[in-house]
């Protein structure tokens, strides 16, 4: 048996969006977007172009056992799935011994909203939760493909440096991935802190 989804009661708000947590009643919009081929192109390493609904509640469930998942709603309508998770890759763990290293998610699944800015301000929400909230030391966007620069750029956008390239086997989708880094102490110093994240628990 999968874990069930594990829930939780933040909610974050940008300038256009409400990012809600990801509850049991999202299944079939989570399901819709992990069956559109064009999403999942780039959302996920892997040559897959639709998962069942028992794989994304695997996933889900697994994943929500350790991070923070949302939904992102524009005018109160699902657009975008997001999470900040706890550190799960060893290859940066063993980096940053005894930091709070975090990583950030996120899949606009809506496709007609990609490109209009909404992806850097999920990020930017995350980033600044992870922060100001959890106390991270460290936030990370990890095995971003080398056929994504748009996911680069709205990372880059936040701050996000480039920290590690890793080459990927052939035969796979991408021919590389990179992990983007974002430090504490870099979001802190950055010139417009004052403009940050809405935060109601
Ligand atoms: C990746 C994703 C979250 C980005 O969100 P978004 O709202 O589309 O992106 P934004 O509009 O905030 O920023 C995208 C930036 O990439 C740039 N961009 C787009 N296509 C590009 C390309 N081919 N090359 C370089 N830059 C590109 C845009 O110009 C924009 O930068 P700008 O604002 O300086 O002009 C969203 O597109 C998405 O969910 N894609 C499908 C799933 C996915 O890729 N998830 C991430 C997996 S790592």
């Amino acid at each position: 048996m999968p874990p069930p989804l594990k829930s939780h009661t933040i909610h974050l708000h940008t300038p256009r969006l409400h990012l809600r947590p990801m509850t049991d009643a999202d299944w079939d919009i989570l399901l819709r977007w992990n069956q559109d081929p064009d999403v999942l192109y780039y959302a996920d390493g892997a040559d897959v172009t639709a998962y069942t609904l028992d794989q994304i509640k695997r996933m889900y469930g697994g994943v929500s056992q350790a991070a923070f998942c949302f939904l992102a709603e524009l005018d109160s309508q699902p657009i975008a799935e997001a999470w900040l998770q706890a550190m799960n890759l060893s290859r940066i763990i063993e980096a940053h011994p005894g930091c709070d290293c975090r990583r950030i998610d996120l899949s606009i699944g809506e496709k007609q909203h990609w490109n209009k800015g909404l992806g850097t301000e999920i990020i930017r929400a995350l980033v600044d939760f992870g922060f100001a909230e959890e106390k991270a030391d460290f936030i990370f966007a990890c095995d971003v493909a080398d056929y994504n620069p748009r996911s680069r750029a709205a990372f880059a956008k936040v701050g996000f440096r480039v920290a590690a390239h890793i080459a990927q086997p052939p035969g796979t989708k991408a021919r590389s991935t990179c992990d983007m880094r974002l430090a504490q102490t870099e979001w802190a110093a950055r010139p417009n802190s004052s403009e940050d994240t809405d935060l109601c628990a």
